[in-house]
């Protein structure tokens, strides 16, 4: 079916035969919902009124885009990852669903042939630090939503990187919940603006990928506040999502999509969230969710796998307890109101996607320049970078690098614009087994160096043999060594070591040759046992369809690094919080249980707590350029203002992230980032910089009050430009002060 035929198909299929029950409207009925002068609220109440209850229900939950399970691509889906039928004879439209944490996905070439543009990971977003970059890549995948007829996407990760082992941490966005949050917020925004609904998942403590089916995460509740919820509460009044996607895992004793604190107390009622809570792929566990929070059941088919007598429990299951009121009728009106809310909110009816060629040119400026910006220089012995553009030959080794870049794998997994991926089958037990694909989009670093020197003076070997690389090495005035640490959702790195013995690699080559330069693709934060050895480490994470160009341009100055580390990296695994991953190399479904002993103290916090010195801090990113900071005054009052100057002192122009801390709450010491500021600076140009701190940071989240709690007393800042690198230091008195959750 071609595109054409299928939005033609899509505009007249009836849905579910419960639907074809009732009779159609008229097409000249009075549709008052379509009154675009109402609030969504009031087109909502409006709309939901004329439903029926199987109409209610046929909203509530839906199947696994794609065949799975032995059944077909459901009637009138696109194919991906989710799908809702609508309700045609009122004029409700599908729920057309994919992931898209990094760019529109095609879960096993669902749609055949059909390719997209990625963006960098997610964590190399938040190295960025640059909002303006979120929001624009937001958009540029709403963008492509939109045209290829997708009207919800799977997006907006923003759980916490506890471990930087995490599997998923490429999907998400550090360790810090003000930048999490914010960045996250940007992002969704970009993307809500294209009339695609966005969630921000995995709502909540879904921090570890190892058992995450089963594993009960047990947290404090102001620890949390602080925390993992805090980075959802500011993506969510930044962002605001249509969707909320609640998570595998339990915390304190119940499931993520069950949990009465987390989504009725929490997200419903503290912070009044009026958008509807979707499962994720495989996370519903009774009926009584309706009665917890959970408003819609997703890829429904993985919860009749689950457990003993697993079920579509939002189909058949809900109807009858609505029939014999065990879930008050009232309760599934709110659940398809608030679906209906967001649709109009969004404006799903009043923009539906039209089917459109997509810009693959400028939207791949788009992601190479997110690229570029997230790629973190860590270090540079003597300037060697950048390299001059001609006059050296250089040993490019390893990494695929002539073939293209690592992009992380699992459902955010795209497919990206040449098509010709290099994809290896890893496979593996479990619900997982099939998306664990290592592949590398096309965009090759090797042929992006070539183009910007003399071609003739690069060569290539792939570095499985150390000793052919350091031969090769040897013979160059440079080497350039590629390498990667492929993360996949659904299992967690067992340790931070780069796989299949790249650190003797780099070791031979750089013993080979001094001027060896590193270039990581890798999912976080990694260990680095050569790197005495070595003159240059670039972190280039995973970075999108046009990442090998990016990386060229840092590596020959055509861009200035300017990424800023969004997450720690351990001197080493006795640094690790949590030494063992519970549950890891049992098989899947094995119950875990981890207890997050550091509350709120995720990362540099944890760093600063115990006095420990990592191997790179959060934060950290060098420069061509250099850049100094001066004048720093702190008001107080209701909340702490943080004014200072940054001057670029060096030769170049340059982008700079200078970083302001709170380090002594009221005679308390801690560490909180409490902002930043993206700064684009000429040589020699100076520019003023004000920080306001978000109160909820300067303060703590008070259990018994249900508040959070500003003391009064003294608060010390410092801006730096790392989270251990701190040349400013300020204070300022603040006023007791109090705020709802
Ligand atoms: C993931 C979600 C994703 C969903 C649909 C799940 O396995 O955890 O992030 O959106 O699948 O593909």
């Amino acid at each position: 079916m071609t595109l054409r035929t299928r939005a033609l198909f899509l505009g007249t299929a009836l849905t579910l035969s419960l639907g074809a029950l009732t009779p159609a409207i008229a097409a000249d009925a009075p549709k008052p919902w379509m009154d675009t002068k109402l609030s969504p609220d009031e087109r909502a109440a409006l709309l939901e009124k004329e439903l029926t209850v199987d109409e209610r229900i046929g909203l509530v939950h839906g199947p696994m885009a794609m065949p799975f399970m032995g059944q077909t691509k459901p009637e009138g889906a696109i194919g991906s990852a989710g799908y809702i039928p609508g309700v045609p004879r009122l004029g409700i439209p599908a729920l057309q669903e994919t992931d898209a944490s990094l760019g529109i996905a095609n879960p096993g070439n669902v749609r055949p042939g059909d390719v997209s543009t990625a963006l960098p990971s997610s964590l190399s977003l938040a190295a960025s630090w640059n909002p303006e970059v979120a929001y624009k890549g937001g958009a540029m995948i709403g963008q492509e939503a939109h045209a290829k007829g997708f009207n919800v996407l799977l997006a907006g990760g923003v759980n916490l990187a506890r471990d930087p082992r995490n599997g998923r941490n490429f999907e998400y966005l550090g360790e810090d919940p003000l930048l999490s949050g914010t960045l996250g917020g940007e992002s969704i925004r970009g993307i809500q603006d294209q009339h695609v609904v966005s969630t921000v998942k995995h709502f909540a403590v879904n921090d570890q990928e190892t058992q995450r089916m089963t594993l009960d995460v047990k947290i404090g509740e102001a620890a949390a506040r602080e925390s993992d919820l805090l980075a959802f509460q500011f993506a969510i009044e930044k962002g605001k999502p249509g969707s909320v996607m609640c998570g595998y895992n339990k915390v304190n004793g119940a499931y993520d999509c069950e949990n009465d604190f987390l989504l009725n107390k929490v997200l419903k009622g503290d912070w009044a969230y009026p958008g509807w809570v979707m499962s994720d792929w495989g996370a519903v566990h009774s009926m009584e969710s309706a009665l917890k929070g959970l408003d819609q059941e997703s890829g429904e088919q993985i919860d009749t796998l689950l457990g003993k007598g697993g079920k579509v429990w939002f189909g058949e299951p809900l109807k009858a307890a609505v029939a014999d009121k065990t879930v008050p009728a009232e309760r599934l009106s709110d659940m398809t109101r608030r679906i209906l809310r967001s649709m109009f909110a969004v404006g799903l009816f009043d923009h539906p996607p039209v089917q459109a060629p997509i810009d693959f040119a400028a939207n791949g400026a788009v992601a190479k320049a997110a690229g570029t910006e997230g790629i973190v220089l860590l270090k540079n012995k003597a300037d060697l970078l950048p390299l001059p553009l001609k006059g050296k030959t250089i040993a490019v080794i390893g990494g695929m690098a002539n073939v293209g870049v690592l992009s992380g794998g699992g459902s955010s997994q795209v497919i990206a614009e040449g098509g010709n991926n290099v994809r290896i089958p890893l496979g593996g037990d479990g619900l997982m087994g099939s998306f664990r694909t290592m592949t590398f989009h096309p965009s090759s670093p090797l042929k992006a160096i070539r183009a910007k020197t003399d071609a003739k003076a690069v060569r290539f070997v792939d570095g499985t043999y150390p000793s052919e690389a350091a031969a090769l090495a040897k013979s160059a005035d440079v080497a350039i060594v590629f390498a990667t640490q492929w993360m996949c959702e659904g299992g967690d790195a067992a340790d931070l070591s780069l796989p299949s013995g790249q650190d003797a690699l780099i070791a031979a080559v750089a013993a080979a040759n001094p001027n060896t330069i590193v270039v990581l693709e890798t999912g976080g934060p990694v260990h680095m046992p050569w790197l005495d050895k070595v003159a240059g480490v670039v972190e280039a994470w995973y970075p999108g369809s046009r990442g090998g160009e990016a990386i060229a341009d840092v590596l020959f100055g055509d861009a200035n690094p300017a990424g800023h580390l969004p997450i720690t990296f351990p001197a080493d695994d006795k640094q690790l919080v949590h030494r063992d991953i519970p549950g890891i190399g049992q098989p899947e479904f094995t119950p875990a249980e981890i207890t997050y002993t550091e509350g709120a103290d995720i990362g540099y916090r944890h760093y600063a707590k115990v006095g420990a010195k990592p191997l790179f801090p959060f934060g950290f990113g060098l420069s061509y350029t250099r850049f100094a900071y001066s004048d720093v005054k702190v008001t107080g009052g209701a909340t702490l203002t943080v004014d200072f100057d940054v001057t670029n002192t060096g030769k170049r122009a340059g982008q700079d992230v200078p970083q302001v801390y709170l380090t002594d709450a009221a005679g308390t010491k801690t560490q909180r980032l409490i902002g930043w500021s993206k700064v684009t600076l000429a040589p020699g140009g100076k520019t003023h910089v004000t920080v306001t701190a978000d109160p909820r940071l300067l303060g703590n989240f008070n259990e018994a009050a249900h508040a959070w709690k500003v003391a009064a007393g003294d608060y010390q800042v410092a801006v730096g430009a790392s989270a251990t690198d701190l040349t400013l230091k300020g204070k300022a008195a603040l006023a007791a002060s109090t705020r709802q959750p």
